[in-house]
């Protein structure tokens, strides 16, 4: 029998997939999770129909499997660290087969619309601040109980130096709501592909983790199922957030932001069939392989918890972290705070509670802060810090000076 190699468990991986799609959702790979989702619904209108809990990204997995095997990643991180900008020519001296591959993985695709994308540049300029805290709070908190991605997270080589994977992350945030983003001098493509080429180092090296082979679920980690899965707990779960806190939001700019997140999706692999059209379409997706999923792990309550730190340069977390905790727990409930083994902090927990949507509504100019809740006006210096901190880590012309690198290794710890 061939002995196992990297290149032929990722091709099994395929095989399996149509096992899979043929025998319905009981597929190992596909448990917890369940995907009756119509292609109808999705930005091609119609697919193939393959499952996509047994789809990955065959064409990036296979070509990064061969540089792995090839040696030649280290080199090629070094080349494209000099690749930073969408309409920059591929720097000289890549591999023939990368090359090719990326002339095309960079191409938009031909649904994208250039007004929605300028519509979305209006709705991050004068929403930013809101992103900021949504993203880091409600997207990258969800993340930790996304189990796959936790445990996922965790074991690559990036679980050892959280800080500079939170930075690496945050330049996506980042790059998606810059005003030239998909245009040749912003870097959301640059991002996207370099991402997808991360992923694709990720699916070849994971499954060599001892580690996280003897916690998964799966044996070759993000699928296009769990990319969705991710991708729902950023521009859904971010609108979602926007909506309940009623912050007034033009339907044009609701759809534009929404057009962004469907080309980051497409630009990183995941296929058109899968990527909703709609927000209706993404919300039921959401509520069909999101909301059913989250559970926590040790691996994410440990990420939580760095997470909650993040303020820590401020005040050493004294303030920071209670705050960032109730923010937590009232963007995310209580359960999944409780998961998280976040403490509950009776005041800063009611203030949430009483005073976040009238502090909105004050900022919006839809009330006055004399006739808002009177604890409001104790506490509004510290909810414009936290806006301030969200955009810190999403918008702040951060000097991103690290290039998002295709991985040679697991988390050795
Ligand atoms: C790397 C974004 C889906 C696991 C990255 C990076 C970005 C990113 C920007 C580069 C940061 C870095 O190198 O540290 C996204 C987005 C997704 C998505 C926008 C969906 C829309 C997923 C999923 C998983 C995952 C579903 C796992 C189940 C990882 C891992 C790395 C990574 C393990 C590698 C870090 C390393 O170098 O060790 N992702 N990701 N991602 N992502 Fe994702």
């Amino acid at each position: 029998m061939e002995k196992p190699s990297r290149r032929n468990v990722l091709v099994a991986g395929g095989t399996l997939g149509a096992v899979g799609a043929l025998g319905g959702v009981t597929s190992p790979a596909g448990a917890g999770m369940l995907w009756t989702w119509s292609p109808e619904g999705s930005v091609a209108g119609a697919g193939a129909g393959a499952d996509p809990r047994q789809v990955w990204d065959a064409e990036a997995d296979e070509l990064v499997g061969s540089l792995l095997d090839r040696g030649v990643v280290p080199q090629v991180n070094k080349l494209l660290r000099t690749w930073t900008k969408n309409g920059q020519p591929l720097p000289a001296g890549l591999p023939a087969d990368l090359r090719e591959f990326m002339e095309r993985a960079r191409q938009m695709p031909s649904w994208a619309d250039q007004s929605k994308l300028a519509t979305a540049v209006n709705f991050n300029e004068k929403r930013g601040l809101y992103l900021g805290v949504t993203y880091g709070f409600a997207s990258g908190m969800m993340s930790t109980v996304i189990p796959r991605e936790a445990r996922a997270v965790y074991y690559s080589k990036g679980g050892a130096d959280m800080k500079d994977r939170i930075t690496k992350t945050a330049k996506l945030g980042y790059d998606i709501g810059t005003d030239d983003a998909y245009k040749p001098d912003g870097s959301m493509i640059v991002t996207c592909v370099k991402t997808r080429l991360a992923h694709a180092g990720v699916r070849n090296l994971l499954p060599k983790s001892p580690a996280w082979s003897k916690v998964a679920d799966e044996e070759i980690p993000i699928s296009q199922a769990d990319m969705m899965v991710t991708w729902h707990s950023l521009p859904t779960t971010v609108m979602q957030n926007l909506i309940k806190w009623k912050i007034p939001i033009p339907a044009a700019e609701s759809e534009a932001f929404l057009h962004s997140w469907q080309l980051a999706a497409h630009m990183l692999g995941i296929k058109d069939e899968y990527i909703p059209k709609s927000w209706s379409e993404a919300n039921s997706q959401a509520a069909q392989v999101l909301t059913p999923i989250l559970a926590p792990t040790p691996e994410g309550i440990k990420l939580a918890d760095m997470l909650l730190n993040l303020g820590s340069f401020l005040d050493g977390g004294l303030l920071t972290k209670p705050i960032l905790g109730s923010l937590t727990r009232y963007v995310l409930g209580d359960e999944i705070a409780n998961w998280l083994k976040i403490r509950k902090d009776p005041f800063w927990d009611s203030v949430f509670e009483i005073a976040w949507e009238p502090f909105i509504a004050v900022r919006e100019g839809l009330l006055s802060l004399e006739r808002a809740p009177g604890i409001l006006q104790k506490v509004y210096w510290a909810f414009d810090e936290i806006l301030r901190l969200g955009a810190l880590l999403v918008l702040s012309e951060g000097d991103f000076p690290i290039s998002i690198e295709i991985p040679v290794a697991n988390n050795p710890n």
